[in-house]
């Protein structure tokens, strides 16, 4: 599903031309845990940080507007000698360590490398030096008579990124998934066969905490798609997989957690079985709810609340999009069916967002049960403009704000979205756009 669509097709040559560079595309979006900065990863292996502007008696209206704060390359394309192959710079994943100092601290992550990033403000800068002059050329020696004592000056504030630490070479597979450690001294690395344990001070040693590849790698039928630490354990995390299930892991219990203590699987309905049952059953996110009490699982189709005491079936299984379980075969030819969404809670755990196409996200109110089709568009992103709820209809005639499941289009896609930690903020990921919607200001 590569989007190439272009309001200008080249008569001529027939051939239609990209409206964006691929490399803007978005791959990952993140709130830090105050909700105060947001950052951003693309398939250029860029990282772009936003920063909400503080409230303001002069423009009321601007309160809460986020502006980029920090620009910077993360990773670059890299290629693997030994085996051959290129590994991209996209970014796949990025997670916010807590602020200990005025520094703020990221990893970020592309298929094989987690690097850690600091980012920090300066607004002065040091003039005066000996042995080089204020453009940081060297000075000619014969010149320099007397000592001076550098000093330091006011300047334009300037952001920076720098890379602190490189976590590299544990990886033979594609990272899917980064997740901090509530101890804040450990975080994991997850790819589709294994998981690395690994100190943030310590970037020359990981630890292997969960390896699923088998002897024989003929008789793989399963792999890891997401991973993520409990909010408040630091020993428990969960993994998801290529065939539904979630385990649940107890560091305590040992060293390697290839014994899972929770194994949370929800069997198939038999009337469904179709050969894209396994596909479609596949996990794309896993994520625990702020409380520890929940966990979400995205597939194809649903998004699913399971209770951490409840092994057995989900607690409540949302539809996402079940309009396309007819349209399977396409969405297999075209490769769709392959697409990773992603799922958030809001702040309460109340409300959870997912994605769909056609630029289309849902969310779901676990309370009153009522759920919401909203469309990431240019229109409705204009100050003050109101998101209006869409429709899908299926068969037969469509209403006039009805959109027709034929006329979707696949090539519009929103994987990834963040919920602000305590407020109903969102962060929406269409392509190379990213869409900021909030609730009414009063
Ligand atoms: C999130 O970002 C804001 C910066 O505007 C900062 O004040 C806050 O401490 C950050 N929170 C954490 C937990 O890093
Ligand atoms: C990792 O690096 C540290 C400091 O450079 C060194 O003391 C330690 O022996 C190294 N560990 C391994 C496993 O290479
Ligand atoms: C794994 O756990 C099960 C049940 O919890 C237990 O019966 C089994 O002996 C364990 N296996 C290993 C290798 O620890
Ligand atoms: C089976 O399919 C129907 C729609 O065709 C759907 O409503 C139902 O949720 C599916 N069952 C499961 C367990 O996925
Ligand atoms: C979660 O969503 C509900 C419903 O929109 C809202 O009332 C609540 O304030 C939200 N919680 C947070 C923390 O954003």
């Amino acid at each position: 599903c590569l989007v190439t669509n272009c309001n200008r097709p080249n008569v001529n040559t027939g051939i239609l031309c990209v409206l964006f560079s691929e490399s803007d595309i978005i791959s990952t979006v993140e709130f830090n845990s105050t909700g105060e900065l947001l950052a951003t990863g693309d398939k250029g292996g860029r990282v772009v940080v936003f920063q909400r502007e503080q409230e303001s008696k002069n423009q009321p209206h601007r309160r809460g507007e986020y502006n980029v704060y920090s620009t910077f390359q993360s990773h670059e394309p890299e290629f693997d000698y030994l085996k051959s192959l290129e590994i991209e710079e996209k970014i796949n994943k990025i997670r916010w360590l807590p602020q200990q100092n005025a520094a703020y601290f990221l990893l970020s992550t592309n298929d094989k490398t987690v690097k850690l990033w600091k980012i920090s403000e300066r607004d002065k800068r040091p003039e005066g030096y000996n042995l080089k002059d204020e453009d940081g050329r060297i000075r000619d020696p014969t010149t320099i008579t007397a000592l001076r004592v550098p000093v330091l000056r006011p300047m334009d504030l300037m952001v920076e990124a720098t890379p602190r630490r490189v976590f590299s070479n544990a990886h033979t597979y594609h990272i899917n998934s980064i997740s901090v450690n509530s101890d804040y001294e450990t975080f994991m690395s997850t790819d589709d066969l294994r998981i690395n344990l690994w100190n943030l001070e310590i970037t020359n040693r990981s630890f292997n905490i969960v390896d699923i590849k088998p002897v024989n790698m003929e008789e793989l039928t399963e792999v890891i798609t997401a991973a993520e630490f409990h909010p408040h354990q630091c020993n428990t995390f969960v993994y998801s997989s290529s065939k539904g299930s979630i385990r649940l892991c107890d560091m305590r219990a040992s060293a390697l957690c290839d014994n899972h203590s929770k194994f949370f699987e929800e069997p198939e309905d038999p009337s469904n079985r179709s050969f894209f049952s396994e596909i479609i059953s596949s996990i794309s996110d896993v994520k625990f709810s702020h409380s520890g009490r929940y966990l979400m699982t995205r597939d194809y189709l649903t998004v699913k609340v399971w209770d951490l005491n409840m092994e057995s079936k989900p607690l409540e299984t949302y539809q996402v999009h079940d309009y396309l379980r007819s349209k399977l075969c396409s969405l297999y030819e075209n490769d769709c069916i392959f697409d990773k969404f992603e799922c958030v809670w809001n702040g309460s755990d109340s409300v959870i967002m997912t994605g769909s196409y056609n630029n289309f996200f849902r969310m779901f109110d676990r309370n009153t049960k009522r759920d919401v089709t909203l469309e990431a568009s240019r229109e409705n992103s204009k100050p003050r403009a109101i998101l209006k709820p869409r429709k899908v209809c299926v068969g037969g005639k469509c209403r006039k704000d009805e959109i027709s499941v034929d006329s979707l289009d696949f090539s519009k896609k929103i994987l990834h979205t963040a919920w602000h930690p305590y407020e109903n903020i969102i962060a929406v990921a269409a392509t190379n756009n990213l869409y900021i919607f909030q609730d009414k200001v009063n």
